[in-house]
């Protein structure tokens, strides 16, 4: 399958790097609407540049988009290319808003593409580790969940970008930014939420964005188990995330980037993430697997084994209710 990337800057090596190391996949173009960023990606992956996507929609041989860019460019990009025939695979989050986020499932049902958004931190090891327990129901019923994110962003990360700390442009801050995966991974984990109690707040950057820099919130899950989330640009460090899942028979918690099963005071580990070389190591190393995923999803016409628009759309419903539940100062029910 022949793929084109829209948005050239700092993710979408990971895209392309994925791309060309599979069997199936040809990296044919790369679009940025900065051409010197357009010709420099398409120099070094030998392909052709676009500054217009809309160009780059009319190759007929292209058969897959990745959309690298900015989040209010996700929706509109998404239903052209699907329009055009091409199956997409969105950077997250799936677009700024639900509404947006329902159109572009609907479009993708009306044209028979694929729509994958990217939460790869699903496919590290220690995620699908503990997802194969959990499941297996070896350590009995989910009681509790934790998701704490701490990391550093500086001053120049928002006012050197022309569409992040916008709530028109990026659509919130750390919530649809950074924290969206712990979120999509706590619901992954434990099922349903039926309602959130939190708080967002801009601590450390007030007179820079206009967006939250920090969110906390008690989740509650259908299941009956309690969620515990905190998240902060405002740290010192991008310090790796933890998780606990408290279980009936054991505690699987996920610290300095391994999964940990702790039962009768005993602490064994049960998986490692690998970090990729040149890659941030918060990114992980899993946008291989998970492009390789959808790829074979869409030669297989089986979309269970990719993060669907659908899947993509749960934890953008969890901000949008966490951001409710805070302007109202009030329990919300999804
Ligand atoms: N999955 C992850 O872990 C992960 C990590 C980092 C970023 N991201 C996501 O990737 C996306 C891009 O983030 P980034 O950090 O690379 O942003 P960035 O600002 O570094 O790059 C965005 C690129 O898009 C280009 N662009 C903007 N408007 C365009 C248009 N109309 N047509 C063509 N190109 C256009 C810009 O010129 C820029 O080169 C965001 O959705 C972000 O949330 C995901």
């Amino acid at each position: 399958m022949n793929a084109a990337i829209i948005g050239c800057g700092a993710i979408h090596e990971m895209h392309a790097r994925a791309i060309m190391a599979l069997p199936n996949a040809n990296l044919k173009a790369v679009v940025d609407c900065n051409e010197e960023r357009a010709k420099q990606a398409a120099e070094k992956y030998d392909c052709k540049a676009y500054v217009d996507y809309k160009e780059m929609l009319k190759d007929s041989e292209i058969d897959v988009v990745h959309l690298c860019t900015p989040h209010y460019l996700h929706g509109v990009m998404a239903i052209d290319a699907m329009g055009a025939g091409k199956h997409v695979l969105t950077e997250k989050p799936i677009a700024i808003n639900i509404q947006q986020g329902e159109e572009m499932i609907k479009v993708s049902k009306e044209t028979h593409r694929h729509l994958c958004v990217c939460f790869q931190t699903r496919y590290r090891n220690s995620s699908l580790k503990v997802k194969e327990i959990l499941d297996s129901g070896k350590l009995g019923a989910i009681k509790g969940i934790k998701g704490i994110l701490t990391w550093y962003r500086s001053e120049e990360y928002y006012t050197g970008s022309h569409w992040r700390g916008k709530f028109e442009t990026e659509g919130g801050g750390v919530l649809i930014n950074q924290a969206i995966h712990t979120l999509d991974l706590m619901q992954w984990f434990g099922g349903e939420v039926e309602a959130i109690k939190g708080h967002v707040d801009t601590r450390v950057f007030q007179d820079v964005i206009e967006v939250e820099d920090t969110a906390d919130a008690q989740l509650y899950f259908k299941n009956g188990a309690r969620g515990i989330f905190f998240a902060t640009n405002g740290y010192s460090d991008n310090a790796p995330i933890q998780m606990e899942i408290h279980c009936e028979d054991g505690i699987l918690r996920i610290e300095d980037e391994s999964l940990f099963l702790i039962q009768n005071d005993e602490k064994k580990a049960l998986a490692h993430n690998q970090p990729l070389e040149g890659a941030k190591g918060y990114w992980g190393n899993s946008h291989k697997k998970m492009i390789e995923r959808f790829y074979r999803g869409i030669q297989n016409h089986d979309d269970s084994i990719y993060v669907t628009g659908e899947e993509g759309l749960k934890a953008l419903q969890l901000i949008e209710v966490l951001n409710k539940s805070s302007r109202l100062n009030k329990k919300i029910y999804l």
